[in-house]
């Protein structure tokens, strides 16, 4: 193993696979894809050899490991958890809760004993959920369990806004705050930004109204479209940024899961605001300033996480 920093990902399915791609071509650190072998067999050792002979033409010199144990995994920076059942169409993020619940609790805690100072990603659904499971099984801090979520949902938001305007998705500057379910995200419509310009001044509300609520259903969307599988290359996408933020010690402010401290009156929940994310994990977490009824959806929103952690088994 070089000297490199190294990143665990849990779970080589395709969100996995895709991650481990995406981090490699970053070229700042050592992949490790660790995955069990009674449930995948070799997959996750075909994968990670199928991404390294990409490296002569991606240009990458990162390592990716593929394992079946945990003793790999030691001495990780960040783990990223994707491992878990995915949804089938028709099938709520939240109907995942126990059985996922139990595959995190399993994957968790060996991961935690051999990397005791790594910063824990999740991104297994229902994702808020499974921070709080996170966090009870690692024992970590807060600020080393952080959830994916609103990385995500706000890439989806911005792609959405950036069509309908007909711009470029770098000058759209939108976040998704709340919880990541259908009914809990909340598009931060009144903080939106376009080119500097608001976005109430440059769309009709029904037509925001319609991005809001297909940015709600934007995972459910892609779902029904593959059928056999979730969305995997903008989950990828959104949570190696993350990874790359914690690990360069970037400062960079993202919207993701974190266990809130009174933000938004919220008090031990999960949910989504700006973090500071560098070396260590969450370094800061902001309050987004909101509209009064933004308020009331991203507490509410703690409010339904809560609740579905108090009907975990
Ligand atoms: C999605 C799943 C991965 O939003 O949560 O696509």
């Amino acid at each position: 193993m070089s000297k490199r920093a190294k990143v665990t990902i849990v779970g080589a399915g395709m969100t996995g696979g895709a991650m481990a791609q995406v981090l490699a071509e970053k070229n700042i650190c050592d992949v490790v894809l660790k995955d069990e072998p009674d449930i995948v067999e070799t997959m996750h050792h075909g994968k990670a050899l199928d991404s390294s002979q990409s490296a002569a033409w991606a240009g990458f010199e990162s390592q990716i490991i593929p394992t079946d144990g945990w003793e790999e995994t030691a001495g990780s920076e960040v783990v990223v958890f994707t491992a878990g059942a995915p949804r089938t169409p028709g099938q709520s993020r939240e109907e995942l809760l126990n059985t996922n619940a139990g595959i995190m609790r399993n994957m968790v805690g060996p991961a935690a004993k051999q990397s005791p100072d790594a910063v824990l990603i999740i991104f297994a659904n229902p994702m808020d959920v499974m921070c709080h499971v996170a966090l009870e099984t690692s024992k970590f801090p807060g600020e080393r369990v952080i959830g994916q979520g609103g990385m995500l949902d706000s890439s989806r938001y911005r792609t959405f806004v950036s069509r309908e305007i007909g711009v470029s998705i770098r000058d759209v500057h939108g976040y998704v705050l709340g919880g990541h379910t259908d009914t809990t995200m909340v598009p931060v419509v009144s903080n939106t930004m376009v080119g500097g310009m608001p976005l109430t001044s440059l769309l009709a509300q029904d037509k925001i109204d319609a991005l809001v609520a297909r940015t709600m259903k934007g995972g459910a969307e892609v779902l029904g479209l593959m059928k056999k599988g979730s969305a995997f290359q903008a989950p990828a996408v959104a949570t190696m940024e993350m990874v790359e933020a914690i690990i360069l010690d970037q400062g960079r402010l993202f919207p993701c899961s974190n266990y809130l401290q009174g933000e938004y009156g919220i008090q031990d929940v999960f949910c989504g605001t700006i973090a500071k994310l560098g070396a260590g994990g969450v370094q800061q977490r902001f309050e987004v300033p909101l509209t009064d009824d933004e308020q009331e959806k991203v507490k509410g929103a703690a409010d339904v996480t809560k609740e579905l952690v108090g009907l975990l088994e």
